[in-house]
C-alpha cells in the first residue's frame, strides 16, 4: 500500500448487524468549504434526508468541510492524494475507506478529482455529483463566468448520477436562477450556490427513500422516465 494512511482519521468499523441497516447511510466526499454538505447536514437533522451522514472523506488537508463534520461528531477521513503515486492508488484507498460503512450513497459535495472509471462502476447508481451549471452545458471549471460569457439569460445547479465523463451521468434534479445584467461570476456563484442547498438535499432524499430507479437504463422518477435535463426545480 502505498497511501496516506497515516493521516486517516477513520475509527469506525464495518458494519456486521442487519439491525445497524435500518438507516441509510451516506458518505460525502469533498475538498473544500463544505456548504452542500452543511445543507446535507441541515436536511438530516430536520429528518428531511431519508438518511443519515455516516462519514465524511477529504482529500485536501485544509478542507473546511472537515471541521463542519467534526463538529456535528461525524466520523471523518482524510486521504491526501499528493501522498499517491498514481490515480488508481488513490481510488482504492478512498473506496476501500467508503466501503467501512457501506453506502447506500456516495454523495460528492465539491470534491474536486477525477475519479478512475472502476471507482465509477463500483459505485454505479449509488454515486452523486453537484455541478454548478446547466448541465450539458459548462462541464468542467469556470461555470459562471461563462455563462456570463456566453450571454445566457439563466445559470443554474445539477445534481447527476456519476458516469464515467467529466460532469456525465443521468440528470436527477436541476435548478435555474436568471442572470441580471450587472451579475459577475461571483454574485451569479453566490445565487447558484442557495439553490445548490436547496436541490442537493431533495435529491438525496429521493435516491434514498427510493424514488429513483433505472429501468433499461433509464433515469425514473416514481417509475417515469426523468426528463433529459433531470426534474425542474420549482
Ligand atoms: C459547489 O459549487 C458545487 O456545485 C461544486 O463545488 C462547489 C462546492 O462548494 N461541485 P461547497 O464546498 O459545498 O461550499
Amino acid at each position: 500500500m502505498d497511501g496516506n494512511w497515516a493521516s486517516s482519521l477513520i475509527t469506525r468499523p464495518a458494519f456486521t448487524s442487519t439491525e445497524m441497516r435500518s438507516t441509510k447511510h451516506i458518505a460525502v466526499l469533498l475538498s473544500g468549504r463544505g456548504s452542500n454538505l452543511q445543507s446535507l447536514l441541515d436536511a438530516s437533522h430536520a429528518d428531511l434526508l431519508g438518511g443519515a451522514i455516516s462519514l465524511v472523506v477529504a482529500n485536501r488537508p485544509g478542507a473546511g468541510g472537515l471541521e463542519i463534520a467534526q463538529s456535528a461528531g461525524i466520523e471523518t477521513a482524510l486521504i491526501d492524494h499528493t501522498a499517491y503515486v498514481s490515480r488508481e492508488a488513490f481510488d482504492l484507498d478512498l473506496a476501500a475507506t467508503i466501503e467501512t460503512i457501506s453506502p447506500d450513497l456516495v454523495v460528492l459535495a465539491g470534491f474536486m478529482r477525477i475519479l478512475t472509471t472502476d471507482f465509477v462502476a463500483r459505485f454505479e447508481n449509488r454515486l452523486m455529483n453537484i455541478h454548478p451549471s446547466l448541465l450539458p452545458m459548462y462541464p468542467g471549471l469556470n461555470t459562471h463566468q461563462r455563462a456570463l460569457d456566453n450571454g445566457d439569460t439563466h445559470a443554474g445547479a445539477t445534481v447527476h448520477y456519476v458516469s464515467g465523463e467529466l460532469d456525465g451521468g443521468p440528470p436527477v434534479l436541476q435548478a435555474k436562477v436568471p442572470i441580471g445584467a450587472d451579475d459577475t461570476a461571483k454574485t451569479l456563484a453566490a445565487r447558484v450556490l442557495k439553490v445548490e442547498h436547496q436541490i442537493y438535499p431533495e435529491a438525496v432524499n429521493w435516491h434514498l427513500t427510493d424514488k429513483l430507479s433505472f429501468k433499461d437504463g433509464v433515469l425514473c422518477k416514481d417509475d417515469q422516465p426523468v426528463p433529459l435535463r433531470g426534474c425542474l426545480w420549482n
